[in-house]
């Protein structure tokens, strides 16, 4: 047994408050040995019915706890709120500090010496490793595991992108309606979260990357006998992590977010994971900005052929090996140094890793992070992924169409009297943290159907929204200041000029200092979205997208002590 636990504050005493701490918890069938001093271990759950990706994680739970048992540990589960992408108005973002603050109260206020975290879709793994790095106790990740392949008479269906690519055909005729509707079936067969390289992919493989989770953790399947296995040996292994007092800010070193960042270029990850790093780092009190994704990342190669950039899908990526196989492909570009949950280095977990599908796992093209713009129309940052973009749009000037917000945007961009062209910007507003709020995925404007039309496929767009980790184009996202905090794209018109310059990293209005000083001194801030609740809370305290967009009142740890008893 190991002294000093403090689940010992609550379950050792022989006094009222121990009895009490016991006696309750005993109503649920435990036997008195539970409360002898061994490691408690909270297994947080992000279940839900209303988050599909997560719908099969009572029972990875009930995995964990075995190897919990297995390894002498006590396993308590308890649930947290969960977010779904498909079904949370007015967008999961909203949430995911609101999700980050019910962990972090969840795991501190309770007699746990250690957290099981199972994750799965978008939001819920950066929203409770926020939490849980607050907290600062030994935590290790478990992620649900990627659908299997869609399959849909002969042909593959990829979360997501198939479904863009699908209800195009059915406007152009190719495929009918009710071919449309069966297919809904087909693309989603089994549990498990998207299993493109969206967003819930790109940050399960960065939870290996960081060293949160075991090898592995990222590409066996949900449904997979082998992913139970991975979640039996997590309950092995948190136990003996408590031991160890392996805490979180022992692995979340700056070396274990550098090689985040390099990984999420060598999988073609999501943008939203520049978001989740930044906030996260901002809780494990690591120093990190934005420009360290483009000073780190730009260079690195893509090694995965996974959609949306690429063929394949994430049970092919299981077959082939997996992150650890990437890990291993990029040699020195990470930091091999660097510890891990399994207690060994990044270096050692992967040593020896294979790749058995060149096809799905290789260089596959140079240079594949995440560009950093700076400009008089982006102060503080904004990005684009250029392996994303069209090679020919990453240098252009072009006319300003500016839209004010995501309805006016619907209402007016197939409007055939609107203005614009092939060599248009399209620019919207008010999407950001702040000004939505939230910041959904919208970042990926529409083409106007004139164009599209025309057979155009790509056009410069720009916003303060985000977009989804199964998007493409030349898109410029995460605008820092946001127009609702009075950045400069607040003050863009209809009509004016901006150049995009990504090789020389720049974003800039052709305005002169008078002119924009001249706007800003008659803009006025929007008025108030929200008037109460956790949105007002949100709004008055969320961070722009540099800062990740976490609540301010939130950043850095506060540790697990607690100075009072309840009684
Ligand atoms: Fe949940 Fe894509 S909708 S991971
Ligand atoms: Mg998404």
């Amino acid at each position: 047994m190991s002294a000093g636990l403090r689940s010992r504050d609550w379950f050792g005493p022989r006094d009222v408050n121990g009895f009490a701490a016991r006696s309750w918890m005993k109503n649920q069938g435990l036997p008195p040995r539970m409360f002898d001093g061994r490691p408690v271990i909270g297994i947080c759950n992000t279940w839900s019915e209303l988050t599909p990706c997560n719908a099969h994680l009572r029972d990875l739970a009930e995995h964990v706890k075995r190897g919990v048992y297995e390894a002498g540990g006590f396993p308590v589960e308890f649930p947290v709120m969960s977010l779904g992408e498909t079904l949370l108005r007015p967008t999961s973002m909203l949430f995911r500090n609101l999700v980050s603050m019910d962990v972090e109260e969840s795991i501190r206020a309770n007699p746990l010496d250690g957290v099981v975290l199972l994750c799965g879709c978008d939001k819920t793994t950066p929203a409770l490793l926020m939490g849980a790095a607050s907290c600062d106790l030994p935590a290790l990740v478990v992620s649900g595991g990627p659908m299997l392949t869609g399959r849909f008479r002969g042909r593959q269906l990829g979360s997501g992108t198939a479904v863009f690519a699908m209800s195009e055909e059915v406007r152009a005729g190719r495929m009918p309606a009710a071919g449309f509707a069966e297919a809904e079936s087909c693309m989603s067969r089994s549990a498990g979260h998207c299993n493109t390289m969206g967003t819930a992919s790109t940050m399960a493989a960065l939870v290996e990357a960081l060293g949160m989770g075991l090898p592995g953790n990222a590409a066996i399947p949900a449904v997979d006998s082998r992913r139970r296995v991975l979640a039996q040996d997590a309950g092995v292994r948190i136990v003996q992590m408590v031991h160890e007092d392996l805490r979180m800010s022992r692995v979340l070193t700056r070396a274990a977010f550098e090689n985040a960042i390099r990984a999420n270029a060598a999988i073609g990850g999501s943008t939203n994971a520049v978001i989740h790093l930044l906030a996260l780092a901002g809780r494990a009190e690591v120093p990190l900005e934005l420009a360290d994704f483009d000073r780190l990342g730009h260079d690195v190669p893509l090694f995965t052929d996974l959609l949306p950039s690429g063929r394949f899908l994430m049970e092919d990526f299981f077959e082939a090996g997996g992150m650890p196989a990437v890990l291993r492909a990029m040699g020195d570009l990470l930091d091999g140094s660097a510890l891990t949950v399994t207690g060994r280095t990044l270096g050692e977990n992967i040593a020896g890793a294979p790749c058995w599908n060149p096809e799905v796992i290789r260089e596959v093209k140079p240079a594949a992070g995440i560009a950093v713009l700076r400009g008089n129309l982006a102060p503080d940052g904004a990005v684009i992924k250029p392996s994303a973009a069209s090679p020919e749009l990453l240098r252009h000037r072009g006319r300003a169409v500016v839209f004010d917000s995501v309805e006016e945007l619907a209402d007016r961009i197939d409007d055939p009297d609107l203005d614009v062209d092939e060599t248009s910007v399209l620019v919207l507003r008010g999407a950001g943290p702040r000004g939505y709020p939230g910041m959904p995925e919208v970042g990926n404007l529409p083409l106007p159907k004139r164009l599209l039309a025309k057979g155009i496929t790509d056009m410069v767009r720009i916003s303060d929204a985000r977009m989804s980790g199964t998007a493409y184009g030349t898109v410029v996202l995460h605008v820092a200041p946001e127009s609702a905090a009075g950045g400069p794209l607040a003050l863009v018109r209809t009509g004016d000029f901006i150049e995009l310059d990504v090789p020389g990293r720049r974003l800039h209005l052709d305005l002169g200092d008078d002119e924009l000083a001249a706007r800003r001194a008659a803009w006025s801030p929007p008025p108030p979205v929200v008037d109460g609740g956790y949105q007002r809370l949100y709004v008055d305290h969320v961070q722009q997208a540099d800062r990740g967009a976490d609540l301010d009142i939130l950043t850095g740890r506060r540790g697990a002590v607690v100075r009072r008893d309840n009684h």
